[in-house]
């Protein structure tokens, strides 16, 4: 059998990965910005996650939801404290995509309605409601098209409060910092639009923090910098550092019902296992404070560099945007600079390393950058 041949690869074979690095079946040592598109939340092969999973693993690897998992709840406890929401819920599955389309879900269950606003650029998954809220044609399937997603200007206040006059949404779906779509920072004022608005029209404010959450913009949730609370938050890619875990942060106010939302995988032992121990590096190495402080360093120091156009996002999501003549930059950073970074249209570079990186890693990418750029 052949593989489906839907990724376009860099000829490279990743064969190691040691906190910030990863090296290729020759040897070759490169720094990764990237992180496997955000996931790498913790560093590659942490020890106390490497012996988590593994003494995890010793135990009891897999059992379904139907009993009790104790590890669940240790979760639910500790992301409730850390990201400071002890009263919302929790609900524990697989991946991005599923994680908002239970959201989504959810929100129509709780208010009986259909109708869902996401914005221009939104990349929320591949799966069905997922994808209809996500502003990209090309990965729209006809069975996936639907007239219940409202695709809005990204940050217009006045484009949200036309849309909700109709008084039929059922939710505003958002991320904090979008990522594919080029890392364009939802404003403070417009998150805080969102909320009074779904307060007055009782609709479900959906925080997609998949790509932009837990802790890379140095605050838990990146919309937790606007100083309002989502009703649901969805969370993914860092929250087990490679290993394939996701899950919602449910506001009190929805009351769940047997088999309201449901998974076979979700939130199996070795998951939990895996998310309890990023959290715990998280924790006692500061991590949320060390990706503003690192992010912060970077930012200041990427203006300095003539060149660029626009320097963009929080923390440890940042957009370098070039201009198009530079498109060779990238592929550059990789290839000669062993660096691996990622991208956005049109001529984004997107940097979305381990939250524990250093200031020593930000400045040899600063230099590798710089020499790229005067090329
Ligand atoms: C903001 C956002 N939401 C959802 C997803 C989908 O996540 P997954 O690929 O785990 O389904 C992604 C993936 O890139 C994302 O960036």
């Amino acid at each position: 059998m052949k593989l489906f041949d839907v990724y376009p690869l860099n000829d490279i074979t990743i064969e190691r990965a040691l906190g910030s690095y990863v090296w290729d079946e020759k040897g070759e040592k490169y720094l990764d910005l990237y992180g496997g598109h955000a996931v790498i939340s913790i560093g590659h092969t942490h020890p106390h996650y490497v012996k988590r999973i593994e003494d995890q693993l010793h135990k009891v690897g897999f059992y379904s939801n139907s009993v009790r998992i104790p590890l669940q709840v240790e979760l639910a406890e500790k992301l409730g404290r850390i990201s400071g929401k002890e009263d919302y819920q929790l609900f524990l599955c697989n991946s991005g995509a599923e994680a908002n389309e239970n959201a989504l879900k959810l929100a129509s269950f709780y208010n009986g309605r259909k109708k869902i606003i996401a914005f221009r650029k939104a990349f929320h998954g591949r799966t069905s409601l997922a994808v209809a809220a996500t502003d990209n044609p090309k990965i729209i399937a006809p069975v996936n098209q639907t007239d219940h997603v409202l695709f809005l200007p990204f940050n217009d206040e006045a484009a949200l409060e036309e849309a909700f006059r109709s008084n039929d949404i059922s939710s505003v779906i958002i991320e904090g910092i979008q990522g594919v779509g080029g890392i364009n920072v939802a404003s403070d004022p417009f998150l805080r639009k969102i909320r009074s608005l779904c307060d007055t029209y009782d609709a479900v404010f959906i925080a997609d923090s998949v790509q932009c959450g837990y802790g890379r913009t140095g605050k838990f949730y990146a919309h937790d910098h606007s100083g309002v609370n989502a009703d649901i938050y969805t969370m993914a890619k860092g929250m087990g550092n490679g290993f394939p875990v996701a899950g919602i942060s449910i506001s009190p106010k929805f009351k769940p019902q047997h088999f309201m939302l449901g998974t076979t995988f979700g939130g199996n032992h070795l998951a939990c296992a895996a998310a309890l121990a990023v959290l715990e590096v998280m924790e006692a190495d500061e991590l949320m404070k060390n990706a503003a402080t690192v992010g912060e360093y970077l930012v200041g120091e990427l203006n300095k560099i003539n060149g660029i156009r626009e320097v963009r996002g929080r923390g440890l999501m940042i957009g370098i945007e070039l201009p198009e003549e530079m498109s060779n930059v990238r592929k550059d950073l990789l290839f000669k600079y062993k660096i691996f970074t990622g991208e956005a249209k049109p001529n984004v570079i997107r940097l979305l390393p381990a939250l524990n990186m250093t200031v020593t890693e930000a400045d040899i990418f600063l230099q590798a950058l710089k020499s790229a750029i005067s090329e």
